[in-house]
């Protein structure tokens, strides 16, 4: 069977990322989506580098600026959006969704924000959104949410989920870094979002609790009821009388069932050293979710970075790949976020 064709948005630390997975592992890829996933177009800003990251595939790949074009062509089944941000992406992932394209997204900022209109167009179009990156990096939390855990009453969400912001304060208590080098050094890892201050102040994860609770309390995504602080009011004094008194500072997103709805925050918490979560360093994620059946399951893994991140965003393409080749006309949007009723349950 024909290969499905991928129009790469996007060539940078994920979008690169995803096109090594794709390439190196391709046999399995191939074995377990039925057939083979191949990228067959690249748009990104500046040409020129991302030819210099294709090495020798730069002659065999085309890659331009027209952003427009890759979401118009009609040999492309799938796009996969590695822009980031809520401006150009928006459109192009409404033009591609218009356009009867399935899409795979590593964009929490797009989906905290713009979700419900891009949710519906892909209901109303039947085609899929994909976006098992955009929370926790390589760990398949959105997944869990929303198959394995799915007998549950979920009661709430807790966890580590930005990495620059873990790897930041891992940095200063373990290697007495200051604030400002192990935001660079994230930065240089590919941790960091576009604009830093997104990690730092706690936006880049309240965007992924919205994405999270939204699949777990099945309430729309409302990104602006989340109460928002982040970790740039820290530094190595606070870090360090935590340790004495037995604790370790983590930036934590929460969601929870309360008496006045569903409460959305992040902020930094004090966590005794003994749990098991305070003991998540660096880049690494860690999201404990409890259910009313299951009782409380933690999910850990990288949480940023290049192929942890692609590592998602290809599990997303044989996820779509299959459903696709299983009924190409019928088109269920398996994986976008379908609101359930509950539109009497405040935020
Ligand atoms: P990045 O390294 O800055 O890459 C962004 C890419 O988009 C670059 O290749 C850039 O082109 C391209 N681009 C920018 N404007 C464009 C346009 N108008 N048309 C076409 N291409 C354009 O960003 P990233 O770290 O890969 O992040 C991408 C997305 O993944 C973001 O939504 C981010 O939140 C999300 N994400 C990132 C991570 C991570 O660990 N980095 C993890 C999970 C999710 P040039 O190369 O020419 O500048
Ligand atoms: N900037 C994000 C982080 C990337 O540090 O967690 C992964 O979503």
């Amino acid at each position: 069977m024909e290969s499905l064709k991928i129009g790469l948005l996007g060539f940078g630390t994920v979008g690169k990322g995803t096109y090594d997975v794709l390439k190196r592992n391709q046999e399995e890829i191939k074995r377990r989506a039925g057939r083979g996933i191949e990228v067959t177009r690249i748009a990104v800003r500046d040409v020129a580098k991302a030819r210099a990251g294709l090495g020798d595939d730069a002659a065999r790949v085309p890659v331009d600026a027209d952003s427009a074009a890759l979401v118009d062509d009609p040999n492309v089944d799938i796009v996969v959006e590695t822009i980031g941000g809520t401006g150009i992406a928006r459109e192009l992932v409404l033009r591609a969704i218009r356009n009867g394209k399935h899409v795979v997204t590593a964009n929490k900022a797009l989906l905290a924000v713009h979700g419900s209109e891009i949710f519906e167009a892909a209901s109303t179009r039947g085609v899929m959104v994909a976006f098992e990156a955009a929370v926790a990096g390589g760990v398949p939390i959105i997944k869990a949410l929303r198959e394995g855990l799915t007998a549950n009453r979920i009661q709430w969400i807790a966890g580590i989920i930005n990495g620059t912001t873990n790897f930041i304060l891992s940095s200063m208590r373990e290697r007495g870094v200051d604030f400002a080098t192990a935001l660079a050094d994230a930065q240089r890892l590919g941790y960091a979002e576009a604009d830093p201050t997104f990690d730092i102040e706690g936006v880049d994860a309240a965007h992924k609790v919205t994405i999270m609770s939204a699949i777990a309390f099945g309430v729309p995504v409302q990104f602006d009821r989340a109460h928002v602080e982040g970790i740039s009011a820290l530094n190595s004094i606070d870090i360090r009388y935590a340790e004495e008194l037995g604790y370790r500072i983590k930036l934590l997103g929460i969601a929870r069932r309360a008496a006045s709805g569903i409460e959305l925050r992040v902020h930094p918490t004090l966590i005794p050293s003994k749990r098991l979560i305070a003991n998540v360093e660096g880049a690494m994620n860690a999201v404990v979710v409890q259910g009313d059946a299951v009782g409380s399951t933690l999910y850990y893994g990288k949480g940023a970075g290049a192929e942890p991140t692609a590592s998602a965003v290809v599990a997303d393409l044989v996820d779509v790949t299959r459903l696709h080749t299983a009924d190409p006309h019928n088109r269920v949007p398996h994986l976008a976020f379908q609101p359930e009723s509950l539109s009497d349950t405040p935020i």
